[in-house]
């Protein structure tokens, strides 16, 4: 659940700092990207070279690094973070934090990020009791943040009470709970299509296209991460999956893709049809590689099976379809008929007069219409954020 999240912790200064050193180890062993920003009085407890190196990242302290001079951008680096974690929180920092002081790296960047911020106070009892560290922490939940209790124990002065750090695997599985939140596609069964399709002429050529299948890939993966079980159906591709959520099945041909989608389409909630598939293919497939000396100089082609349509078709009450168009002329009017004639929820529009839209870029500049036909323009984006960009309107069609 944690694959590739960044996590950014903040340490202050509290005995529970040594924690921090087996919280990273744990985060990173989950598979996520932990970098960590350290409060100087953090640095008297934990070095910052235990932190780094169990991190893989460098720790920031300063605004400006010490040898070179080069500004550590505090905005950059909340930017990052999927989440924040102040760990230990020290009753000075929760102070500062409740209000707006921002004399270190570390609060600066608490005020300039924009993901969740979790902080797991670390005090004495009697500090952690006073009405004016219940006041800052109280501030803190109305500002949104959200708070790790510490728990009851043998504190370091000696005395008994609430005010230690919750332990590292507590922090671990109530962060894991967090991001289980973000699944909103658990238990749901998705099918992507990906790719281009390859229709033989003989044992060594093909009619295909330039499909890389990163469109259909950054869905897969993103639709994992949101927690659904992808099948992905793909042409041939370079390209290789992370997630251990998502079912690859290779297919060469326009009948091998209709072939493995309709199966999965069975147990699939949605399926989303990505793949540049051939729409024509040789009616013969030469059994030996033809030779330049035939006679015959051309290929008499015929269709391919419309897996989209056929999906359109066998579309149960429930199941969610979505399909790409790519278009060049008179494109919203050529999508809105394609959404009718298939019986698809929704289509991804592609236009191939848009500049870094389309096969092979990282990027993709797409148009949504759904069945209501309701239009959406998206800018130039990441392809991994056009997946992101595609999932949050299929969510909203499932409310
Ligand atoms: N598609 C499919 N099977 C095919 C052809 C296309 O599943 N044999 C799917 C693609 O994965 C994509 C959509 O249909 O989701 C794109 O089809 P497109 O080629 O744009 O439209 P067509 O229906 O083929 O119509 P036209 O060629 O007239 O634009």
């Amino acid at each position: 659940m944690l694959k590739n999240k960044n996590i950014l912790i903040g340490v202050t200064g509290s005995i529970a700092a040594y924690k921090i050193a087996h919280l990273t180890r744990l985060f990173v062993k989950e598979g996520a990207h932990v970098k960590i920003v350290m409060s100087k009085a953090a640095t008297e407890f934990i070095t910052p070279l235990t932190l780094s190196t169990l991190s893989k990242h460098p720790v920031l302290i300063d605004f400006k690094n010490g040898d070179s001079g080069e500004w550590n951008n505090h905005v950059d680096l909340g930017l990052w973070a999927d989440v924040m974690i102040i760990a230990p929180a020290s009753a000075n920092t929760i102070a500062k934090m409740a209000n707006g002081i921002c004399d270190n790296l570390l609060l600066a960047t608490y005020l300039s990020a924009r993901c969740k911020v979790y902080f797991a106070p670390a005090m004495d009892l009697d500090m952690y009791q006073h009405p004016s560290t219940k006041a800052n922490i109280q501030k803190l939940l109305q500002f949104g943040n959200t708070i790790i209790k510490p728990e009851n124990g043998e504190l370091a002065s000696g005395l008994i009470g609430e005010g230690r750090m919750a332990e590292p695997e507590t922090i671990l599985s109530f962060i894991k709970q967090e991001f289980s939140k973000t699944q909103p596609l658990k238990g749901k069964k998705v099918l992507v299509t990906a790719g281009p399709t390859y229709e033989a002429i003989d044992p060594v050529r093909f009619i295909g296209n330039h499909s890389s299948g990163k469109m259909g890939f950054a869905l897969a993966e993103t639709l994992a991460e949101q927690g659904a079980e992808v099948t992905l159906v793909c042409g041939p591709t370079a390209l290789s999956t992370t997630n251990k959520k998502i079912k690859r099945i290779d297919i060469t041909s326009a009948e091998e893709l209709y072939n493995a989608s309709t199966k999965a389409f069975q147990q699939a909630d949605i399926a989303i049809l990505a793949a540049a598939v051939a729409d024509f293919k040789p009616a013969k497939v030469a059994s030996q590689k033809i030779k330049k000396s035939n006679n015959s100089k051309t290929i008499e082609l015929e269709p391919t099976k419309d897996t989209l349509a056929e999906l359109g078709k066998r579309k149960k009450k429930g199941q969610l379809l979505i399909g790409f168009a790519l278009e060049t002329n008179n494109e919203i009017e050529h999508a809105k008929l394609k959404i009718k004639n298939k019986n698809l929820d929704l289509i991804v529009l592609n236009s191939l007069k848009d500049k870094g839209a389309g096969f092979k870029t990282d990027t993709n500049k797409i148009t949504l219409i759904d069945k209501y036909n309701k239009t959406t323009k998206f800018e130039l984006k990441s392809k991994l954020d056009t997946a992101k960009d595609i999932i949050a309107a299929i969510l909203k069609l499932k409310k």
